[in-house]
């Protein structure tokens, strides 16, 4: 059984990425097989994953563009565990052709159910703000992991997906599509004004934030430039410790 979980927020900068790759590198650590999937136009986890992605010539683009593209022309494989579809700057057009040309929003539903391929866990990194993109990951999913940060414009930037939610549910072929989580990123422990923001949105939202809040942790940020994970950077970090759990919390 493979659960495809996409990770998305309209607001910038809220820990996606981040989210989507230490998430991908603990799952394999426990053993599980792991597809990436970029697609954002600024193809941050493509680069956090080593790759340029002005020299890729595959990439989701090409999933979402071409029917004929099969995802093993497309796929990027680390070891045997851990596989990536990369984005590309591309993105940004195809967000505009799939409108324009009416392309199926469903495609990349179909490529990732439809592989020989066997997942047990897909992540989509979604681009900052809710476009086709972003819907076409919300189409394929089966759950979605909100990851936010503890302040008020964050609850904007619930609420929005949660109407996206909505909409997707009704009129866009994925009726069971769950809300895994809000995940707290950024936490800042000392800050008594993010302490009471969260607990807020756990009595607003009760059962549906994780656990798990992932705090701030600068080795978190200079991870990827070293071209690492902060779980393989510094395992014994806060942030890595956090992702740690937050993969148990997904496990249990
Ligand atoms: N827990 C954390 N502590 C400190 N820095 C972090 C943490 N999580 C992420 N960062 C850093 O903050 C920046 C934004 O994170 P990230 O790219 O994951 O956010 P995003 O939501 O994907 O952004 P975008 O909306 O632009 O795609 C990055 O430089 C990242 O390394
Ligand atoms: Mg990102």
């Amino acid at each position: 059984m493979t659960y495809i979980l996409a990770v998305a927020n309209q607001k910038g900068g809220v820990g996606k990425t981040t989210t989507v790759l230490n998430l991908g590198l603990v799952l394999a650590s426990r053993g599980k097989r792991v597809l990436l999937v970029d697609l954002d136009p600024q193809a941050s986890l493509t680069v956090f994953m080593g790759y340029d992605p002005y020299r890729l010539t595959r990439s989701s683009y090409s999933l979402l563009m071409y029917p004929e593209i099969s995802l093993v022309r497309v796929m990027q494989t680390f070891g045997s565990l851990v596989a990536l579809v990369p984005g590309s700057v591309d993105l940004a057009t195809a967000a505009i052709r799939m409108v324009q040309e009416q392309h199926p929003l469903g495609r990349l539903r179909t490529v990732l159910r439809e592989t020989q391929y066997t997942f047990d866990f897909v992540l989509i990194d979604t681009p900052p703000g809710l476009n086709v993109l972003t819907v076409s990951a919300l189409i394929a999913a089966d759950q979605l992991i909100i990851p936010i940060q503890c302040n008020y414009p964050a609850m904007q930037g619930i609420k929005a997906v949660q109407d996206i939610i909505s909409h997707v549910r009704t009129g866009m072929g994925n009726p069971n599509l769950k809300l895994r989580g809000i995940l707290p990123t950024f936490f800042d422990s000392e800050s008594l004004f993010a302490a009471k923001v969260l607990a807020d949105i756990r009595t607003l939202l009760p059962g549906q934030v994780f656990r798990t809040a992932i705090p701030y942790d600068p080795t978190v940020a200079d991870a990827p430039h070293v071209g690492k994970a902060v779980v393989d950077y510094a395992p014994e970090s806060a942030g890595a410790q956090a992702y740690r759990a937050l993969v148990d919390e997904l496990l249990a």
